[in-house]
């Protein structure tokens, strides 16, 4: 019963150190411990044993059971420890890892350079104005002063829709609505996308972008014009920036003017950007042609006014020192992040 006795323990030894998880030392237990275990069916024989021997085999066996219990709870407690682990690392969630970064999206450096201007004007007392990019070929040109066969379409290769209507080639149109709808004063600019059939190149693109201007009130004279003017220039550019006043031609302002700054990038000295001269032409200029504001409605004899439109595409090439325009409607995020 001895060797027995040691055989089943053995066993038990070897199967606890070889079980392979807790199921397997579970089904040990049952067969080594359980009820209808090896040991029991020791414990059953001891009846068969003399008075003398049977004290000392039951105390055997208990220490057995007692080794065996213990050595399956440590094995036991520690196979729940390492399937914790592996669970854990299966299904672990990473809170350390860095997160999937959502790629934000920037404003375009034309509405930047847009934002900026509409604030100095905002700054100044204007109301942002806009107007369809189709047009009415009446409101284009023929309210504007540019009558059919007037040379001056020639300079605005246009996009026809149809009779009548076409892609606007300027925002000035935009005043004409205004007049139309707006009681006055005025004071408004107006920002928007135009459209000329040119051939795409370094400067030049078939859609670019103006921001207007236009002033209607009593009294407005050419003085107010070159005020405004030189102010917005002197805040876009810096607080140093000269202007320089040249005559110019529009069929709907008189007189005009073409308005240069000096140089953003040179400050006048002369360099690649302003080909050697040291000014930049900025915008065309003038007070709005009396035969515009009756066309409209409005009485010269008591109104005046002035109006501007500049290129919004060219002051931010030149702000950012942006050689190529196509690079600003090419969508390309590596040369948009950048701003
Ligand atoms: N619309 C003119 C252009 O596109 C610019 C301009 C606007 C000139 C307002 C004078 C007054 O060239």
């Amino acid at each position: 019963m001895e060797q027995k006795l040691q055989a089943i323990a053995l066993e038990a030894k070897n199967a606890i150190g070889s079980a392979q998880n807790s199921d397997e030392l579970g089904q040990i237990r049952v067969k080594v411990l359980g009820r209808k275990g090896d040991l029991t069916a020791i414990l059953r024989e001891l009846g068969k044993l003399s008075k003398e021997l049977r004290p000392v085999m039951g105390q055997k066996v208990n220490e057995i059971r007692e080794e065996l219990t213990a050595l399956l709870d440590a094995k036991e407690a520690d196979m729940a420890k390492h399937e914790l682990a592996a669970r854990l690392e299966a299904e672990a969630l990473d809170v350390t890892l860095p997160g999937e970064s959502v790629k934000r999206g920037r404003l375009h450096p034309l509405s930047i350079v847009q934002g900026e201007i509409r604030d100095i004007f905002i700054g100044m007392g204007f109301d942002v104005k806009e107007g369809p990019e189709i047009e009415y070929e009446r409101y284009n040109f023929e309210m504007l002063n540019i009558p059919e066969n007037h040379p001056a379409r020639d300079m605005q290769d246009t996009f026809y829709i149809r009779d009548g209507i076409l892609m606007r080639t300027h925002t000035s149109p935009v005043q004409v609505r205004t007049m139309l709808s707006e009681s006055l004063p005025i004071r408004m600019i107006c920002p928007g996308r135009v459209y000329r059939s040119d051939d795409v190149d370094a400067t030049h693109s078939p859609m670019f972008h103006q921001v207007e201007g236009l002033v209607v009130d009593k009294g407005i004279c050419f003085g107010d014009l070159k005020g405004v003017l030189d102010e917005f220039i002197k805040k876009f550019y810096g607080s140093g920036t000269k202007t320089r006043f040249r005559p110019g031609y529009f069929p709907f302002t008189e007189p005009s003017a073409e308005v240069d700054a000096t140089c953003a990038i040179c400050h006048g000295k002369g360099c690649n950007v302003c080909k050697g001269t040291g000014w930049i032409e900025i915008l065309g200029c003038g007070m709005v042609h009396p035969s515009i504001l009756e066309g409209c409605g409005i009485d010269p004899e008591v109104y005046s006014g002035f109006a501007f439109g500049l290129g919004l595409d060219r002051l931010t090439t030149i702000k950012y020192g942006i050689t190529d325009i196509r690079l600003l409607f090419e969508g390309d995020t590596r040369f948009l992040g950048q701003f």
